[in-house]
This record gives C-alpha cells, structure tokens and sequence, in this order.
C-alpha cells in the first residue's frame, strides 16, 4: 500500500479524486489536508468532509489548513465550480468533524514520523509551501510530490499565461518547485486530454450507486462552463489525473524537464515557465506529463468508484 496525504480544495474534479484514492486498495489515504482555492477554506474543508462520508469513509481525518495565499489576495472559481463548490448533487452537512490540528502541522508530524508518505496535490500549493517553510528538515522526506497545475503548449485557463492551482498562489509555487522533491506534474496539457464527455459520465450514473449518482451530478454541473469555454464535448476532469498516475503510471507520459514559476511580472504572474526542448541549462525539477490514454483513464475512474457504495 502507497501512504499518500491528499492536499486539496474541493471542486467536484478534487471530489472524484478523493473518491478515486478511496476506492483502491492500492492506497493507504493517512489524511486530507484542505486549501482556499477553488472556494474559501471553510467550504474545502466541509466538502472533503461531505465526500469522505460519501465514500463510507467518516473515519478519514480531515484537516484545514490555509485561509489564503503566501502574498496574493485569495482568488476563487465559484464561476466554474459553483457557489458551494460541489454544485450540482445535493449536499449535506457533514457530521464527521473536522480535526483540531491546522493542516501544516499534520503533514509535518506525519512526513516527520512517518516514511515513504507521497504528497498529491490538488490544488494551490499554500499548505505545502508553508510546511516546508516551518519544517526545512521535511523536505528530504516526502516520497514524491504529484500535483495537477500549469501548463506549457496548453496555455492557462486563469490568465493566457496560468492555470489556476499556480496563478492562485504562485509563492507557494516557487517554493515546492525550487525544494528539490521529485515532482510529478500534470498540467493542462494533459487534463486536457481527459474529457468527462456525455457517454463517459452516463457510465457513473450507470454503476446504479450513491457514488456513481453523485459524481454524475457534479460532472453535468462541472461540465457546462469548461464546454462553453472550449467548445469540447466536456469538461476536463484534471485532479483524478494526479491519482489515476499513482495507480497507473503506464497510462501516462511525459519528460524530465526544468520548470521555474513567474513571480514578478503581473502579466505572466503564475505561469509554469517549462523548459521542454531543454535550451536552458537549468537542472530538471519534475516529470512534466503530456500524454494520457484516455479511455483507460476513465475506465480505472468507473471501476473504483464502483468499489464505493
Ligand atoms: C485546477 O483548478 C481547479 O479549478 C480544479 O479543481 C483543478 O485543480 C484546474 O486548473
Ligand atoms: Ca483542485
């Protein structure tokens, strides 16, 4: 069993990634620490909570961590995932609680206790630019890092220049990609590529579950801005990338490259600046992925969550 933390600002995509991770055996989830992001703090952190007992999982701990950025004010997307963040299903209010302890000093004591923990990261990278920043000595010890955000050949789909999870808090950013943990990073140009079209999301409604039923209802939500947006046949499912690479590695492929994150100029602020034809001298930092089969990608999603009730 892999130990992995999920960090993550729940999002119906986050949603099915959370459901992903806690549909396979092959993965051992240790907590879910949440993020501002996609909504405030206080609506990602109910709705890990809401999917955890969805999943029949109450027993997964549950932290919050960050209320906003490093240095920017906080930007949210209700325009893509709605008011709540999980739009589309009806909600309920969780009675799992949330844990006393702040999400940076759970990773913290878990990376410093616990050995071989990889960080998959589902949104800004707030909470684990601040542990490495308080803990220097857990750096050496996270596994790997995975986490969806930038984009090279793709563009942005925040600015022209950046893709949310980046743009959102790019100090943060800066400080995993320059920490020197192996970094696994699926942008958009690879979530692109995964497309929750008409047939592939009827097959969640299909599994006749609350699970399938559920993620059927977030997807038709999740689908209409980003189909407007691009005139594609739906929308792009990004963050179950991030676990779907944990379990199926084979599925996927990319290229070892330098990747340096735009602090300083507004008009490029957040950008993954991807050094893919290597003209630079700079050290390759991360696995950037460029490709996904996408078929396989949706099967792994409607198998697992299948698993769930
Ligand atoms: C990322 O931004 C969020 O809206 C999604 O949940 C995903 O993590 C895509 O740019
Ligand atoms: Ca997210």
């Amino acid at each position: 069993m892999r130990k992995i933390i999920i960090d993550t600002d729940p999002g119906q995509d986050d949603a099915v990634a959370i459901l992903l991770a806690l549909g396979s055996p092959e993965l051992e989830v240790l907590g879910i620490t949440c993020v501002a992001g996609n909504v405030p703090l206080s609506l990602t952190s109910r709705n890990a909570r809401i999917i955890c007992e969805l999943a029949g999982r109450p027993d997964v701990p549950v932290y919050a961590g960050a209320e906003r950025p490093l240095v920017r004010k906080l930007v949210t997307a209700e325009y893509v995932h709605g008011k709540t963040g999980l739009n589309g299903p009806e909600l309920w209010e969780p009675q799992m609680p949330l844990q006393a302890a702040h999400a940076v000093d759970f990773l913290i004591d878990t990376l410093r206790s616990t050995d071989d923990v990889t960080l998959c990261v589902l949104g800004p990278l707030t909470n684990i630019a601040l542990a490495m920043i308080k803990a220097p000595d857990i750096v050496e010890r996270i596994a790997q890092i995975v986490l969806m955000g930038g984009g090279c050949f793709e563009g942005g789909n925040t600015t022209p220049a950046a893709e949310f999870n980046i743009y959102v808090d790019p100090h943060a950013a800066r400080t995993v990609f320059e920490s020197g943990v192996d970094l696994v990073v699926m942008p958009l140009d690879v979530t692109h590529k995964a497309i929750a079209t008409r047939p592939r999301v009827q097959a969640f409604a299909d599994l006749g579950s609350k699970v399938g039923k559920f993620t059927s209802e977030m997807l038709d939500f999740f689908e209409r801005f980003d189909m407007e947006k691009y005139g594609s046949q739906g929308g792009p499912l990004h963050d179950p990338n991030v676990i779907a690479y944990l379990l199926t590695p084979e599925i996927y492929a990319g290229r070892r490259v330098n990747i340096e994150i735009e602090i300083a100029s507004e008009l490029t602020m957040g950008m993954t600046v991807v050094d893919w034809w290597g003209v630079s001298s700079r050290a390759k930092n991360a696995l950037f992925i460029r490709e996904v089969d996408d078929d396989a990608f949706f099967a792994l999603l409607v198998e697992r969550l299948g698993r769930l009730g």
